[in-house]
Formats: C-alpha cells, structure tokens, sequence
C-alpha cells in the first residue's frame, strides 16, 4: 500500500531534476482538486496525504510548499503558492484531477457610481415567525456586529446542529457574537498569497459595509425608526427576521477564490442551511470555477446556494455563474420613490428625484435658465451662475456627467440645482452631493418654460420624501445594471432565475466605511448606521430570507424544492398588473433573460401546488451529459462520479431552448421532460395553460394532470418546434399548470433563443 506513493514520488523527483535549468518560474497560488477516494490508506488525513504530495512536488532549490487551505466539505482538494514545474510534478500525483490559478473575485454592487437603497416593504416580508432555526451563512466583507440589526433580542438558544465558531481577530472579540449571529469566521490566506507585501487584518470586521448590509437584509433583527437621512424611515428587518446569521469574512477590499472556497466549505461543515454569495468572478467554464465546484458540493449536502446574477446589464449573456445548481438572483427596484418637491414661483409643483441626504432650506430663490449655462459643465461657466440661485441643468450624453458636475457645483455660488435627465441609472445611485432634483425632459417643458417667460422666477424644494406605490413608475422594474441571460458557463439551463428588490435597499451599515458613505458637496463624508445601496448584491440576501423562510416551513424540501416553490410562484406582472418593465430599455418589457421567472412572491411560495424536484444524482447526469473529460467531471461531481445516465434534459422549472444565430430558415425541434410532484394536501387536477412563443408549434402531453395524494409524482413532455428567423429572435412564452379549483398556479417561463456565443 505504501509502496505507490513512494514510486510516484521517485518520478516526480526525476522529473523535477530535468527541469531544474529553468527553475524561474514564478509561484502563484493554485486550487487543487482531487479525488479522495485515491488517498492511500497509509496516511491519517487528507492534509497529511496533501502535505506529503506538495513535499515531492516542491522544486529541489525553493522552499517548501505550503498548503494554504485544506477542502473536505463542498469540494476535495486544496489551495497552495507553487510554479508551474511544481504543478505539472503535482499532476502526476495519483488522485490529482485539476487545478485552476487562483482569481480575484469582487463584490457585487457597482463600483462607478455608489448606491442607495430602498429597503423592502409590503408583500415581500412574511410573518416573523418562520425562519426560526435556520442558518444562514452570508460569504462577504464580514460583518459589523455591533449593529443593532445583529442584537439577539427576542431570539431563542442556538440550535444543536451548529457546529461553527465566533473566530476573535483583530478589533474583533470573540464574544460578540449572540443568539442572531452566531458564528464569524474569516479567510485572509488566499488574499494573503497574492498580496504579500500588503498587511490584510487577521479578523471579521467588516470595514466598508457591503457584508453588513447583506447579513441584515437577509436576517436581520427589527430595529425601530430607522432611516437614510430621512428617507425611507420605519422599521428595518430582514426577510427572515427569526433566522440565525453566521458571517464568513472572504473579502478584503477585494478577494481571492481560494478564500471564498474555503468559507463555503467551512459553512457546510459548521451547519448553515442556506448560503448567500453576492461576489462575482472571471469568466469560466464550470470545471473550472472552483466556486460552482463548491456550490455543487453545498447543494448536494442539502444547503442552497444564492448567486447575485451580477452588475454586467444590460447586454446579453452577463451572467457569469450560471450554475444549474444554484439559484442566480436578478435585481429590481421596489414601489418607494425618494422624492423632491419643486414648488415654482406660480404655486406649480412637480416631484423629481432626490436622495440629497439633508434637510437643506432652498425657499422662494431664483430659478435661471439660460441655454449656455444649462450645459452645466465646467466650473468657469457655473462661476457665471448668479448668486444664491436655483440653477437647471441639462444632462448632456456624456459620462460621467454627475460626478463632474457635483463638483463644479460645490465650487459655484449656486444654492441648487435641477437637473434635466431621463439617465435612469440615476434612480439608484446614492451619491447626490448637492441639494437638488432630478426631472424628467418632459417635466421640464413646464418649469422650463415658467423659467424663461416670467420676469422675476423663482422656486423652492422639499427634500426626503418618501413616496410608496404606482406612481410615478410601476414596481418591480427591472434595473439596468442587472445581468442578462444567456449564462456564458452554460447556457442550457435559463439564468438569471428569478428577481428580487436590488435597487435602493435600506439596510445595516459599518458606521465607519467611507466607501459607500453619503457625501456633501466634495469631501464631507456622512456617517450612517443604515445605508441605501444598489445591485445583484442586495437581491441575492432577499431570496437567501425567502429561502429561509420556506427550509423553517417545510423543513422536509429540498434545495430544488424550495427554489422551484419560488421560481414557479414568481410573479411576471407588476404592482400595475403589467409586464415587468426593463429600466434599461426605456421601460419597455422585461424579458425571461433578464428576470428569470420573475419577481419573488414569499407568501405564494409558501404554498406551490406543485414542485419540480431535482436529486444529487440528477445534477451528476446532467454535468456528464456536458461532454467534459473524466477529470473535468470528477472536478465537479467528486466521488459520486457515475456517468451511468448522462442527461441534459434537468427536472429544472423554466425552459429554454437554444438556437443557432446561424441555422435560419431550420425547423428546429426540442423535447424536455418534466416531473411535479404535488406538495399540498390531498388530491388535485391540474391543466395546463400555454402562452406560445411567437413562431414556434408547442405540444404538452399529456395536457390534464391528476394527483390521489401529496407527494405523488406526475410526468409531462413539451415539444417546441420553432419556424423562424434570425430577427425574430428570442422568443418567449410560458407553461401554467393551473389547478381546476384555481388554487394553485404553477409557472415557468419558455424562452426559445440563440446561446450564449451568439450574444456580445
Ligand atoms: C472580550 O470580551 C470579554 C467579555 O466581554 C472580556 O472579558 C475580554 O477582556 C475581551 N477581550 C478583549 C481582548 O478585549
Ligand atoms: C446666459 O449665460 C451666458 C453666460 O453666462 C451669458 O453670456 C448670457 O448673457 C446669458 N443669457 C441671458 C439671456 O441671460
Ligand atoms: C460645454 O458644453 C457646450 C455645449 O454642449 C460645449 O460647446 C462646450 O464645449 C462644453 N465645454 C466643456 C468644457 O466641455
Ligand atoms: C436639453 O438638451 C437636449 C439635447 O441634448 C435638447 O434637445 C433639449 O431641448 C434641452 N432641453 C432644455 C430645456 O434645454
Ligand atoms: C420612451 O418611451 C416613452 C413612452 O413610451 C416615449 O414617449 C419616448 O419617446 C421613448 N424614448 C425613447 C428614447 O425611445
Ligand atoms: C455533446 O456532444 C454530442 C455529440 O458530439 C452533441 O450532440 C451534444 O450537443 C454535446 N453537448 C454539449 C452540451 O455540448
Ligand atoms: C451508477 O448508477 C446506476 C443507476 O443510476 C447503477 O445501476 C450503477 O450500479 C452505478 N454504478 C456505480 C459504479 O456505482
Ligand atoms: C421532434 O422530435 C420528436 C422527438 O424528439 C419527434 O418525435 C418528432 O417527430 C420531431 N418532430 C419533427 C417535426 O421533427
């Protein structure tokens, strides 16, 4: 038994010494996957084995190689700081599958301009009595946890199951952790590596406030009278306000793979039940993102993972994960509008936008347009801008319009501003330095014209009003920034799949961050407890709470059940009973690619009629069905490997069927196979309700399904045959399973369009 190691080891020794000339090689830290079941019984642990594998790896003249981390739980192997003639000695290794470079991941919220946000109300947050003793592990910046969204007011002893630690670090005792946030930890090693020379603290702390506002959007206790400054007061929650919080800290301004592999892998070994990613990363094909690898291993040990879909909107095929098994969260706005009121000189008034985060008094001044002066664009023009006055502003094409114009303003005599804009990625941004407000070119016929023909104009403004419903824009929409489908990793599976608030959420905040912290005029940072931030990032938390809620209701789902009840509950239409609309596209509607299902509807999830199931072994069959080598698979699947059944063909609640850009003119032909299995009480009859995507024949057979009892499994077939052409490419369509009584309503969506290569 011992003997094959110690053969491996003479030829690794060989081959190293023929390559000893060119020893130059730089290391850089890698990600090795292995099999674990080729670990020979001589060694006590995978470490031990790992460590004695690096040792006759390691170039004769370097110094020994040091493994970085060690993987047991959602994936095998390990990460260590090599050159390349080590790591082709370490192939030869038994049990060695593949390894990848390490990559630098960052959050997701957008960085070119900061971010507000809403915090989310009404139908979104179900009763606080579910997602008691559900855990939910939040991979990010870390946590502040001495917010009042982390107090453990009201909760109820740590479950049993928990087996993770409050990790003390520095500015961090290990004695702030509590019956809400129960577990910190952190990763630094793979940072670390790629950064030597820089000092990144041995702690959680979360310093910019990205991960707190994530773990209080998912779980975060109530607080009282909270606001941004004014807007949006109330009272703050998370979705899931009972559950429990456990914060792995793999960001430090940036962040390496290798750190966030070790903290989902850590989070499945200490208990969580749910885990909340909102990091994006390089491009890569599945095998080779060490994260989906480990998301695979999580969903098979029975954790759901969420993906913020990522910022990359609004072009076609920006969704960088798409994992099958994960859900890959869209973002969207929510029905609050952070509103100013301008009041013009002849009692006129008309509600722009605003989040200038004061109380400023801008009462009965001038307002002057002049058409030169309305370019607003340097700061010798608006020196010209009279005294004391309100000045409107045009927003011309170009970017980055407002971050110059803060600034020119900051330098003028000027009071306010108002500026003309239809730009909607204004709407979630938070940086507005400067009193003032935003209006659209068709409200400014109005003032404009009372500007121009009036002798002695004047106007004044109201800042932080909250306003909550249809007007002036129906909810949800989707953002712009908001990645698309198809998913570059793969794309036979319909990604993003489902959307959530994103845009202007209220939530916990690092007090200290500078960050993401409001500004006044050009350098007065404003400190807050509870900060509006937009993106992918803040949706993903909302669907981990939903996802909560729903593990404490039906403790017996499974990650595919829960996410197919919320993907199949989701709701297309928005708080006008219209499409969703996309705020990219001058609000027009928003498609499957870029929502998924739709937007989450908790209460509606908790009750879905039916769900599509998936197993462990159906995401096997389905990676062997992706035509990759046996170590690629293996990378994946790890030792479950079985490609006895390869099938493409997921029990997967949406549908999309790829087409070749370039076949026009083909009749193309696609069959999937589904499988329901009836969640509720007793028996039902469902038929089916079809929407057909423009130029395609669709058959369902059968179109009647009927269930005796719960948990009974029915089958159906959809066969889309599509005649058409390139331009009227994609299509998209739906698939209702309605129930007679009309009780249950159970959706996916149909998209019918080219891959992921033909887009961008
Ligand atoms: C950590 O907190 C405990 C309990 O509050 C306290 O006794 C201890 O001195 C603290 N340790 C540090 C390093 O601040
Ligand atoms: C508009 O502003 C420009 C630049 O300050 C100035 O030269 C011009 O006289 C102004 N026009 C009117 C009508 O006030
Ligand atoms: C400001 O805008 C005006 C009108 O578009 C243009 O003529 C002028 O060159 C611009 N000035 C600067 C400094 O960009
Ligand atoms: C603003 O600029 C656009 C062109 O960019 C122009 O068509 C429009 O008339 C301008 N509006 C005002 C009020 O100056
Ligand atoms: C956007 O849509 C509105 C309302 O449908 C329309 O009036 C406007 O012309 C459109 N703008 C562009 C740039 O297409
Ligand atoms: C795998 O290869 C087969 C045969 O070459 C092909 O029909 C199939 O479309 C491929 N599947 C994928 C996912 O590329
Ligand atoms: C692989 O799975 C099939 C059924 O799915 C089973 O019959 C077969 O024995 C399995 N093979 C191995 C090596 O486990
Ligand atoms: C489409 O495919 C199905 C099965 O894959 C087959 O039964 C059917 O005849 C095909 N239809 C056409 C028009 O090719």
């Amino acid at each position: 038994m011992e003997l094959l190691p110690l053969m491996a080891v003479a030829l690794i020794l060989v081959s190293i010494f023929l390559l000893a000339d060119d020893v130059s090689a730089e290391r850089s830290t890698y990600i090795v996957h292995m099999d674990k079941s080729s670990m020979p019984k001589a060694f006590s642990s995978h470490h031990h084995w790992y460590s004695s594998m690096l040792n006759s790896a390691k170039s004769l003249d370097e110094r020994g190689l040091k493994i970085i981390y060690t993987y047991d739980n959602a994936f095998h192997g390990f990460s260590v700081v090599m050159n390349k003639h080590e790591l082709e000695a370490l192939k030869k290794s038994p049990g060695f599958l593949s390894a990848f470079e390490d990559g630098a991941v960052t959050a997701a919220t957008t960085h070119s301009y900061k971010f507000l946000s809403l915090n989310t109300a009404s139908g979104l947050w179900p009763a606080s009595n579910y997602g008691k003793d559900v855990i939910i592990g939040i991979l990010d910046g870390g946590i502040w946890p001495e917010s009042p969204s982390f107090s453990d007011e009201g909760m109820t002893a740590i479950p049993a199951k928990w087996k993770g630690t409050c990790q003390g670090g520095q500015d961090f005792n290990s004695s702030l952790c509590n019956k809400k946030l129960i577990g910190v930890r952190y990763f630094n090693q793979g940072t670390r590596a790629a950064f030597p020379e820089t000092p990144v603290p041995d702690s959680a702390r979360d310093d910019d406030g990205h991960g707190t506002h994530v773990a209080s959007t998912a779980a975060g206790n109530y607080v009282e009278g909270v606001s941004f400054f004014g807007y949006a007061p109330g009272t703050a929650r998370g979705v899931a306000p009972r559950a429990r919080l456990a914060a792995y800290k793999v960001l430090f301004g940036g962040g390496y793979e290798s750190d966030v592999l070790a903290g989902i892998d850590q989070a499945v070994a200490d208990g969580v039940d749910i885990v909340s990613i909102s990091i994006t990363f390089r491009r890569a094909s599945l095998y080779e993102n060490p994260i989906a690898v480990a998301a695979f291993g999580a969903r098979e040990h029975g954790v759901l993972v969420c993906f913020a879909a990522g910022n990359g909107g609004p072009s076609g095929a920006t969704v960088r994960g798409g994992m099958p098994w994960a859900v890959e969260v869209a973002s969207g706005t929510v029905d609050r509008w952070f509103g100013g009121t301008v009041t013009l000189g002849n009692g006129k008034s008309i509600t722009g936008w605003t989040t200038f985060p004061a109380r400023a008094a801008i009462r009965n001044l001038p307002l002057v347009y002049n058409e030169t002066l309305s370019a607003c664009n340097s700061t010798e023009l608006l020196a010209e801008a009279p005294f004391n006055s309100i000045i409107i502003c045009n927003k011309t094409e170009e970017d980055p319009f407002f971050f110059f114009l803060w600034n020119y303003l900051a330098d003028s005599n000027v009071q306010a501003v108002i500026v003309i804009s239809d730009d909607t990625s204004l709407l979630r941004s938070n940086n507005f330095q400067f009193p003032g407000a935003i209006i659209t070119p068709a409200q400014s016929v109005e003032v404009v014209r009372y500007a121009s023909s009036s002798t002695s104009p004047t106007a004044s403004i109201d800042f932080q009003q909250t306003i909550i419903g249809t007007e002036p824009r129906a909810a949800p929409a989707l953002s712009g920034s908001s990645s698309r489908g198809p998913a570059l990793s793969y794309d036979r599976i319909l990604k993003p799949d489902i959307m959530a608030p994103g845009v202007l959420i209220l939530a916990a905040n690092s007090p200290y961050s500078i960050n993401s912290a409001p500004v006044i005029g050009k350098n007065v940072f404003l400190s807050s407890d509870y900060n509006l931030l937009s993106g992918t990032s803040m949706a993903c938390p909302h669907i981990a709470g939903v996802a909560a809620l729903l593990k404490a209701a039906h403790p017996d789902w499974s990650p595919s059940a829960i996410q197919s009840a919320m993907m199949t509950t989701a709701n297309h239409l928005d708080n006008t009973n219209q499409p969703i609309k996309d705020m990219a596209f001058n609000y027009s509607n928003a498609t499957p690619l870029g929502i998924g299902s739709g937007h989450v509807d908790p209460n509606r999830a908790l009750d879905p009629g039916l769900v599509y199931d998936a197993t462990p072994q159906d995401f096997v069959n389905l990676v062997c069905s992706m035509n990759l080598t046996r170590e690629q698979t293996q990378t994946i699947t790890r030792s479950t490997y079985n490609c006895s059944s390869p099938s493409s063909d997921l029990n997967y609640p949406s549908f999309i069927a790829l087409f070749n850009f370039d076949e026009r003119g083909m009749t193309f032909n696609r069959t999937f196979h589904r499988t329901v299995t009836n969640v509720a009480d007793g028996a039902a009859t469902y038929k089916v309700k079809l929407e057909k995507p423009a130029n395609t024949r669709v058959r369902i057979q059968p179109k009647t399904l009927v269930f005796q009892k719960k948990y009974e499994k029915q089958s159906y077939s959809l066969n889309i045959r599509y005649r058409g052409d390139i331009d009227s490419f994609p299509t998209f369509g739906s698939l209702t399973w309605v129930e007679e009584t009309g009780k249950h309503k159970v959706r996916s969506p149909i998209v019918v369009s080219g891959g992921a290569d033909n887009f961008g």
